[in-house]
């Protein structure tokens, strides 16, 4: 099967990987050759580690890379049964680019977009047949994380879906269907996750070390808020932020920090600038937590619910079934339990209680607790 990929980036080279590994041919497509080049070069010292590490056999790397052709020219396309765009976040521009893709590939030939923040509807209508438009959603790096969230359009067909779908799955990924609206599952959901821990630093109830030391060694997370924005990159975290809120119309649960800006715009971007909420120089230590088990059992509290409300509202709002919000956040982001099974284990008075007492705290409509976990909770 022939599979294009649009865009040799971060997320086009590892999706192009993904396709190779499992025996599609696939044509790798970039404006820019120096981006071919890099991903070419990129693939061969992965699967030489993977060779190296009894991964993949000799000839799997050569399979690999033998199935992939390098171009600069989407024509190649032609004879493709999906091509999946991954370039650069512009409507404008990825307008242009559907455009020009229906014009040299088959009209049953998919047509899927890797955006993260852009609708599907809106890709979707450059298209003459836009029944064959739908969202792909990987994760960073795409390779090595399951889950793929699938979003169809209010134009795309059934058959666009099913076909997509079993693809995706075929590869072996943890696919999860998402009605078509912002931040999908994983990036609507996890939003509380830094929102929250930004607003618990910025009241001073805490600092970034014992924030973190409360989600991990108490939470169980793998990472904490701001170990994980660090590494995310503040100004992309913030801009991921800031077009979520935008998106939900200026919802006050989505309400960007003032604190994670100013971090950005000092240029403190984390761990690629060397320097983020905490130092990555050579030699500098890093602050220790206050592990004070009262407050640190507080702060995981206040953001656990706020996670768990925001998981509810997914459900209620009918963004994706309960089953696939939990597989979303433990496959795309590595919680440590889904966060509806969650909220059954710690019980659902017991967090409904959390967030009214949130909200009758500080009157912001932010901490309102969901009506679908009202209803359970009784
Ligand atoms: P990137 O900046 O690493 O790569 C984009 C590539 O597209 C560049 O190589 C650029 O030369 C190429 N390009 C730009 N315009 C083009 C055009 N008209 N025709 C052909 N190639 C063109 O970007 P990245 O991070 O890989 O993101 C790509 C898409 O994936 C975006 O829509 C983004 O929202 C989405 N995404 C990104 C994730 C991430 O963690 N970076 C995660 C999931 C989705």
């Amino acid at each position: 099967m022939k599979v294009g990929v649009l865009g040799a980036g971060t997320m086009g080279a590892g999706i192009a990987q993904v396709a190779s590994q499992n025996g599609c041919e696939v044509v790798l497509v970039d404006l820019n050759q120096d981006m071919l080049t890099k991903a070419e070069n990129n693939l061969d010292k992965i699967l030489a580690r993977l060779v190296e590490k009894g991964v993949v056999s000799d000839d799997d790397k050569i399979n690999i890379q033998g199935r992939i052709t390098y171009s600069t020219d989407s024509k190649d396309f032609k004879g493709s049964k999906i091509v999946i765009e991954a370039i650069v976040e512009k409507l404008e521009v990825k307008h242009a680019v559907f455009a020009n893709l229906e014009s040299i590939v088959a009209n049953d030939c998919i047509l899927a977009s890797n955006t993260s923040s852009l609708s599907i509807a809106s890709i979707g209508s450059a298209l003459k047949n836009p029944s064959r438009v739908i969202g792909i959603h990987f994760f960073n790096p795409a390779p090595l994380m399951p889950l793929v969230e699938i979003i169809p359009a209010v134009q795309t067909s059934q058959e666009t879906l099913t076909s997509a779908k079993s693809l995706i799955d075929s590869w072996g990924k943890v696919t999860v269907l998402c009605k078509d609206t912002p931040g999908f599952i994983v990036n609507r959901v996890a939003r509380p996750f830094y929102g929250e821990a930004l607003r618990i630093y910025e009241e001073g109830i805490a600092d970034f070390a014992t924030i973190d030391w409360a989600m991990t060694e108490l939470g169980g997370f793998k990472m904490g808020p701001f170990t994980l924005m660090d590494y995310i990159g503040n100004d992309v975290n913030y801009a991921v932020t800031e077009s979520v809120f935008a998106a939900f119309y200026y919802d006050p649960r989505f309400k960007p920090s003032f604190t994670q800006r100013r971090h950005s715009e000092a240029g403190f971007l984390g761990r690629k600038s060397g320097r983020g909420y905490f130092d990555y120089a050579e030699g500098v230590i890093k602050p220790e937590p206050t592990k004070d088990e009262v407050v640190g059992k507080q702060i995981l509290d206040r953001i656990l619910v706020m996670l768990i409300n925001e998981a509810f509202d997914a459900v209620f709002m009918q963004v994706a079934s309960a089953e696939d919000v939990d597989k979303a956040m433990t496959k795309g982001v590595n919680y440590p339990k889904g966060l509806l099974v969650w909220a059954e284990e710690i019980g659902l008075k017991n967090v409904l209680g959390q967030l009214e007492a949130l909200f009758a705290e500080y009157g912001e409509d932010r901490y309102r607790p969901n009506p679908l976990l009202r209803r359970m909770a009784k």
